[in-house]
């Protein structure tokens, strides 16, 4: 058997366990006020629509969306392509809130499962796509690979995996940057240890690109938006928070900048027979 690739960065423990409080209700509304309605990461339609440009679509492709948060691309999917998508999240919050916007905008062909991809219920060979992102970050190093091999065993022949995700540049990083993603609880890999990973666990015709730069225009949006919109922010969230979501965009801006953070798309493929 093949044995899982090394983790290009050790793990911490307690990771896992601040999973629930990060995206706790109160926080994910917070986040989303400066990414976007449906969003905990760049949500612009552009954005979308460059990703979904990667994958073939036939009306009533059944994805699975791994850590769907506040389901904005698995409403968009449906809508779009007519894919039946199931969203799932294994913060509760973030479910509720999507079956709550689900039937509130009458949308049909998506349902949010709450579950930890680890070990969720979920049936073998009974999805043509897997869409993550931004989620595979949360995983500590030894079970990542294990997650893929999971993941592999759900697709179809023929299925398709898109993910986006933070990783960590190539280069020896900064003290500060370490501490950054410590305290994150982010648990990055390089860009050549994802495709690793990826066709470790069987996956075929695996690209693999540095997006980075798309992120920092995303970033530098959000941040311009979240000080327009202050006044609207501050009515509903605090003035430390408010402090908090700028200092923490303008670290993240830094790093992405020094190329000690770098945000991926990754495509890969099960083989058809
Ligand atoms: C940064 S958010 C991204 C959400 C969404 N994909 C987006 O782009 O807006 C990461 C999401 O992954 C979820 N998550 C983290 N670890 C997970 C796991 N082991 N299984 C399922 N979901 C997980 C979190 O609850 C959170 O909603």
């Amino acid at each position: 058997m093949t044995s899982a690739p090394r983790s290009d960065v050790p793990d911490t423990t307690d990771a896992q366990e601040t999973i629930g409080q990060r995206f706790s209700r109160h926080s994910a509304l917070r986040s989303e006020k400066i990414y976007g309605r449906g969003y905990q990461g760049p949500s612009g339609f552009d954005v979308f629509s460059r990703l979904t440009a990667k994958l073939d679509w036939t009306p009533g492709l059944r994805v699975l969306d791994v850590g769907a948060g506040l389901g904005g691309d698995a409403f968009r999917m449906a809508e779009r392509f007519g894919a039946t998508v199931t969203g799932l999240d294994v913060s509760p919050d973030m479910t509720g809130i999507c079956r709550q916007r689900a039937a509130d905008g009458e949308v049909t062909g998506v349902e949010f499962v709450t579950g930890d991809v680890r070990t969720a219920d979920l049936r073998e060979a009974s999805y043509d796509v897997v869409w993550t992102r931004d989620c595979g970050m949360y995983l500590p190093a030894d079970d990542k690979y294990r997650v893929w091999k999971r993941l592999h065993s759900l697709l179809r022949p023929g299925g398709q995996v898109l993910i986006t995700d933070y990783c960590r540049g190539a280069q020896e990083a900064s003290a500060a940057f370490e501490q950054h993603v410590r305290e994150c609880g982010h648990h990055l890999l390089t860009l050549d240890g994802y495709r690793e990973v990826l066709e470790s666990a069987a996956f075929t015709a695996v690209t693999v690109e540095d997006r980075t730069e798309e992120l920092l225009t995303s970033m530098r949006g959000e941040l311009s938006r979240l000080e327009t919109e202050r006044p609207a922010f501050l009515a509903e969230f605090t003035e430390d928070e408010y402090r908090a979501l700028v200092d923490r965009w303008q670290k993240k801006i830094q790093f992405s900048a020094d190329h000690e953070l770098v945000w991926m798309v990754l495509t890969a493929r099960v083989p058809a027979s």
